[in-house]
Protein backbone atom coordinates (compact mmCIF):
# COMPACT_ATOMS: atom_id res chain seq x y z
CA UNK A 1 0.00 0.00 0.00
CA UNK A 2 1.38 3.28 -0.78
CA UNK A 3 1.73 5.92 2.10
CA UNK A 4 -0.96 8.21 0.59
CA UNK A 5 -3.44 5.63 0.97
CA UNK A 6 -2.87 4.57 4.20
CA UNK A 7 -4.21 8.17 5.49
CA UNK A 8 -7.50 7.89 4.08
CA UNK A 9 -10.15 7.19 6.63
CA UNK A 10 -12.26 4.56 6.85
CA UNK A 11 -15.73 4.43 8.41
CA UNK A 12 -14.24 2.05 11.25
CA UNK A 13 -11.99 4.39 12.13
CA UNK A 14 -13.63 7.85 11.91
CA UNK A 15 -16.18 5.84 14.07
CA UNK A 16 -13.38 5.66 17.13
CA UNK A 17 -12.78 9.55 16.54
CA UNK A 18 -16.25 10.60 16.72
CA UNK A 19 -16.65 9.08 19.77
CA UNK A 20 -15.28 11.61 21.48
CA UNK A 21 -16.69 14.38 19.95
CA UNK A 22 -20.29 15.80 21.39
CA UNK A 23 -23.34 15.58 19.14
CA UNK A 24 -26.37 14.00 18.66
CA UNK A 25 -26.17 11.22 15.41
CA UNK A 26 -27.05 7.81 15.86
CA UNK A 27 -24.36 5.52 15.04
CA UNK A 28 -26.93 5.09 12.04
CA UNK A 29 -27.06 8.38 10.91
CA UNK A 30 -23.23 8.37 11.53
CA UNK A 31 -22.74 5.41 8.44
CA UNK A 32 -25.11 7.13 6.22
CA UNK A 33 -23.67 10.34 6.12
CA UNK A 34 -19.95 9.05 5.71
CA UNK A 35 -21.92 6.95 2.84
CA UNK A 36 -23.59 9.78 1.23
CA UNK A 37 -20.44 12.22 1.30
CA UNK A 38 -18.25 8.46 -0.01
CA UNK A 39 -20.72 7.34 -3.24
CA UNK A 40 -23.58 10.21 -3.10
CA UNK A 41 -24.93 11.02 -6.51
CA UNK A 42 -23.78 14.12 -8.21
CA UNK A 43 -20.70 16.56 -8.31
CA UNK A 44 -20.45 19.68 -6.64
CA UNK A 45 -19.37 20.68 -2.86
CA UNK A 46 -20.83 19.59 0.50
CA UNK A 47 -22.39 22.00 2.30
CA UNK A 48 -23.50 21.80 5.70
CA UNK A 49 -25.72 23.92 7.75
CA UNK A 50 -24.47 23.53 11.51
CA UNK A 51 -21.62 21.83 12.94
CA UNK A 52 -21.79 22.42 16.12
CA UNK A 53 -18.06 20.50 17.67
CA UNK A 54 -17.73 19.48 14.20
CA UNK A 55 -18.74 15.55 14.49
CA UNK A 56 -21.30 15.47 11.76
CA UNK A 57 -18.24 17.73 9.47
CA UNK A 58 -15.92 14.82 10.37
CA UNK A 59 -17.92 11.99 8.89
CA UNK A 60 -18.50 14.45 5.81
CA UNK A 61 -15.51 15.31 5.38
CA UNK A 62 -14.17 11.57 6.03
CA UNK A 63 -16.27 9.94 3.70
CA UNK A 64 -15.48 12.50 0.68
CA UNK A 65 -11.84 12.51 1.26
CA UNK A 66 -11.49 8.64 1.36
CA UNK A 67 -13.52 8.46 -2.40
CA UNK A 68 -11.27 11.37 -3.43
CA UNK A 69 -13.90 13.97 -3.82
CA UNK A 70 -15.05 17.03 -2.99
CA UNK A 71 -14.32 19.51 0.37
CA UNK A 72 -16.76 20.23 3.16
CA UNK A 73 -18.00 24.31 3.14
CA UNK A 74 -19.01 24.01 7.24
CA UNK A 75 -21.15 26.86 8.19
CA UNK A 76 -21.60 27.58 11.68
CA UNK A 77 -21.72 31.08 14.01
CA UNK A 78 -20.60 28.67 16.93
CA UNK A 79 -23.33 30.55 19.18
CA UNK A 80 -25.80 28.14 19.55
CA UNK A 81 -29.50 28.96 18.93
CA UNK A 82 -32.32 30.40 20.40
CA UNK A 83 -33.92 26.75 19.48
CA UNK A 84 -31.35 25.20 21.51
CA UNK A 85 -32.13 27.79 24.48
CA UNK A 86 -34.09 24.82 26.70
CA UNK A 87 -31.36 22.24 26.47
CA UNK A 88 -28.84 24.72 27.38
CA UNK A 89 -27.44 25.81 24.19
CA UNK A 90 -27.69 29.44 23.67
CA UNK A 91 -25.08 31.74 24.16
CA UNK A 92 -22.29 29.17 23.75
CA UNK A 93 -18.94 29.60 21.70
CA UNK A 94 -17.71 26.37 19.65
CA UNK A 95 -15.36 27.16 17.36
CA UNK A 96 -12.53 26.87 19.14
CA UNK A 97 -13.71 22.42 20.00
CA UNK A 98 -15.17 22.48 16.18
CA UNK A 99 -11.54 23.80 15.04
CA UNK A 100 -9.28 21.31 17.31
CA UNK A 101 -11.73 18.33 16.91
CA UNK A 102 -11.31 18.82 12.98
CA UNK A 103 -7.63 18.88 13.14
CA UNK A 104 -7.42 15.92 15.48
CA UNK A 105 -9.34 13.79 13.60
CA UNK A 106 -6.67 14.56 10.85
CA UNK A 107 -9.45 16.18 8.02
CA UNK A 108 -8.34 19.93 8.64
CA UNK A 109 -7.26 20.22 4.77
CA UNK A 110 -11.09 18.68 3.48
CA UNK A 111 -13.25 21.61 6.00
CA UNK A 112 -13.39 24.56 4.59
CA UNK A 113 -15.29 26.39 7.74
CA UNK A 114 -17.62 29.53 7.36
CA UNK A 115 -18.20 30.98 11.02
CA UNK A 116 -21.09 33.48 9.68
CA UNK A 117 -24.78 32.73 9.79
CA UNK A 118 -26.44 30.22 7.39
CA UNK A 119 -28.51 33.32 5.31
CA UNK A 120 -24.84 35.62 5.25
CA UNK A 121 -22.62 32.43 4.05
CA UNK A 122 -25.55 32.04 1.45
CA UNK A 123 -25.31 35.56 0.51
CA UNK A 124 -21.84 34.57 -0.42
CA UNK A 125 -22.02 30.85 -2.29
CA UNK A 126 -22.30 30.72 -6.06
CA UNK A 127 -20.67 27.28 -6.70
CA UNK A 128 -22.53 23.80 -7.35
CA UNK A 129 -23.28 21.67 -4.69
CA UNK A 130 -24.10 17.96 -4.43
CA UNK A 131 -24.49 17.27 -0.88
CA UNK A 132 -26.22 20.06 1.01
CA UNK A 133 -26.67 18.89 5.17
CA UNK A 134 -28.89 20.78 7.25
CA UNK A 135 -28.36 20.72 10.75
CA UNK A 136 -28.83 24.32 12.17
CA UNK A 137 -31.52 26.42 13.60
CA UNK A 138 -34.66 23.81 13.84
CA UNK A 139 -37.24 26.43 14.18
CA UNK A 140 -39.21 26.23 11.87
CA UNK A 141 -38.42 29.84 10.09
CA UNK A 142 -34.85 29.07 10.56
CA UNK A 143 -34.96 25.73 8.40
CA UNK A 144 -37.46 26.90 5.86
CA UNK A 145 -34.62 29.59 5.34
CA UNK A 146 -31.99 26.99 4.95
CA UNK A 147 -33.88 25.40 2.00
CA UNK A 148 -34.79 28.28 0.30
CA UNK A 149 -31.56 29.78 0.18
CA UNK A 150 -29.65 26.52 -0.41
CA UNK A 151 -31.62 24.35 -2.37
CA UNK A 152 -30.92 26.64 -5.45
CA UNK A 153 -27.24 25.50 -5.33
CA UNK A 154 -28.04 21.89 -5.42
CA UNK A 155 -27.50 20.09 -8.70
CA UNK A 156 -29.89 18.14 -10.91
CA UNK A 157 -29.15 14.51 -9.05
CA UNK A 158 -27.80 16.42 -5.78
CA UNK A 159 -29.04 15.26 -2.42
CA UNK A 160 -30.60 17.10 0.20
CA UNK A 161 -30.41 15.77 4.24
CA UNK A 162 -31.80 17.22 7.16
CA UNK A 163 -31.77 16.05 10.75
CA UNK A 164 -34.51 15.70 13.43
CA UNK A 165 -37.48 15.20 10.96
CA UNK A 166 -39.96 13.53 13.18
CA UNK A 167 -39.05 14.87 17.50
CA UNK A 168 -38.14 18.59 16.01
CA UNK A 169 -41.41 20.85 14.30
CA UNK A 170 -39.21 22.63 12.34
CA UNK A 171 -37.37 19.82 9.93
CA UNK A 172 -40.42 17.96 10.40
CA UNK A 173 -42.62 20.45 8.95
CA UNK A 174 -40.29 21.95 6.23
CA UNK A 175 -39.37 18.41 4.78
CA UNK A 176 -42.91 17.65 4.50
CA UNK A 177 -43.89 20.78 3.00
CA UNK A 178 -41.45 21.46 0.84
CA UNK A 179 -39.71 18.29 0.04
CA UNK A 180 -42.08 15.24 0.61
CA UNK A 181 -44.75 17.10 -1.10
CA UNK A 182 -43.21 18.66 -4.39
CA UNK A 183 -42.33 17.34 -7.62
CA UNK A 184 -39.25 18.23 -7.51
CA UNK A 185 -37.70 16.17 -5.00
CA UNK A 186 -37.39 12.12 -5.16
CA UNK A 187 -37.25 10.01 -1.63
CA UNK A 188 -33.44 8.59 -1.29
CA UNK A 189 -33.65 7.12 2.40
CA UNK A 190 -34.87 7.37 6.07
CA UNK A 191 -32.44 6.66 8.79
CA UNK A 192 -33.06 7.62 11.97
CA UNK A 193 -34.15 11.14 12.23
CA UNK A 194 -32.45 11.67 8.93
CA UNK A 195 -34.72 12.46 5.93
CA UNK A 196 -33.03 12.72 2.71
CA UNK A 197 -33.63 12.96 -0.97
CA UNK A 198 -32.47 13.84 -4.52
CA UNK A 199 -33.01 16.77 -6.37
CA UNK A 200 -34.44 15.22 -9.74
CA UNK A 201 -37.10 16.08 -12.57
CA UNK A 202 -37.49 12.65 -13.71
CA UNK A 203 -40.07 10.70 -12.08
CA UNK A 204 -41.81 7.81 -12.98
CA UNK A 205 -45.16 7.42 -11.90
CA UNK A 206 -44.14 4.71 -9.36
CA UNK A 207 -42.34 7.31 -7.50
CA UNK A 208 -45.37 9.61 -6.98
CA UNK A 209 -47.82 6.76 -5.92
CA UNK A 210 -44.75 5.68 -4.18
CA UNK A 211 -44.59 9.14 -2.50
CA UNK A 212 -48.33 9.60 -1.15
CA UNK A 213 -47.77 6.05 0.21
CA UNK A 214 -44.37 6.98 2.44
CA UNK A 215 -46.41 10.34 3.29
CA UNK A 216 -49.15 8.19 4.73
CA UNK A 217 -47.03 5.74 6.76
CA UNK A 218 -44.84 8.67 8.00
CA UNK A 219 -48.02 10.36 9.38
CA UNK A 220 -48.59 6.86 11.10
CA UNK A 221 -45.14 7.16 12.23
CA UNK A 222 -45.16 10.70 13.53
CA UNK A 223 -48.71 9.73 15.41
CA UNK A 224 -47.00 6.74 17.29
CA UNK A 225 -43.98 8.75 18.17
CA UNK A 226 -46.38 11.06 19.42
CA UNK A 227 -47.93 8.28 21.61
CA UNK A 228 -51.52 9.00 20.00
CA UNK A 229 -51.69 5.70 18.32
CA UNK A 230 -49.76 2.19 19.56
CA UNK A 231 -46.09 1.85 20.14
CA UNK A 232 -46.57 -1.29 17.88
CA UNK A 233 -47.89 1.24 14.94
CA UNK A 234 -45.16 3.50 15.70
CA UNK A 235 -42.94 0.00 15.09
CA UNK A 236 -44.58 -1.68 11.80
CA UNK A 237 -44.63 2.13 10.24
CA UNK A 238 -41.19 2.85 10.93
CA UNK A 239 -39.76 -0.43 9.24
CA UNK A 240 -42.05 0.23 6.29
CA UNK A 241 -40.58 3.96 6.15
CA UNK A 242 -37.15 1.99 5.25
CA UNK A 243 -38.90 -0.58 2.82
CA UNK A 244 -40.61 2.41 0.72
CA UNK A 245 -37.66 3.93 0.81
CA UNK A 246 -35.45 1.71 -0.53
CA UNK A 247 -38.13 -0.12 -2.64
CA UNK A 248 -36.93 2.27 -6.29
C1 LIG B 1 -27.79 20.76 16.30
S1 LIG B 1 -26.31 21.70 16.17
C2 LIG B 1 -25.46 20.92 14.83
C3 LIG B 1 -24.98 19.55 15.16
C4 LIG B 1 -23.92 18.99 14.23
N1 LIG B 1 -24.43 18.86 12.87
C5 LIG B 1 -23.38 17.67 14.74
O1 LIG B 1 -23.46 16.66 14.05
O2 LIG B 1 -22.91 17.64 15.88
C6 LIG B 1 -26.89 23.19 15.45
C7 LIG B 1 -25.80 24.19 15.12
O3 LIG B 1 -26.38 25.19 14.27
C8 LIG B 1 -25.75 26.42 14.54
N2 LIG B 1 -26.64 27.50 14.09
C9 LIG B 1 -27.82 27.90 14.63
N3 LIG B 1 -28.35 28.90 13.92
C10 LIG B 1 -27.49 29.14 12.89
C11 LIG B 1 -27.48 30.07 11.81
N4 LIG B 1 -28.47 30.94 11.63
N5 LIG B 1 -26.45 30.04 10.96
C12 LIG B 1 -25.42 29.15 11.13
N6 LIG B 1 -25.39 28.25 12.13
C13 LIG B 1 -26.40 28.24 13.00
C14 LIG B 1 -25.51 26.42 16.04
O4 LIG B 1 -24.44 27.29 16.37
C15 LIG B 1 -25.21 24.92 16.30
O5 LIG B 1 -23.82 24.71 16.35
Amino acid sequence: MKSTEKRLPSFREVRNTIQRVDGWLTEHEARYLYSLAQYGPGQGAIVEIGSWKGKSTILLAAGSKSAGREKVHAVDHHKGGPDQAGLGYQDVNTEIDFRKNIKSAGIEDQVIPLVMTSTRAAQGWSGPIRLLWIDGDHSYEAVKTDLLLWEPHVVEGGVIAFHDTYAWEGPRRVVEEYLLRSNRFSILGFVDSITAVKKTQRRSPWDKIRKKIILLIRYLYILGRQHILPGEIRKWSKSCLRVMASAR
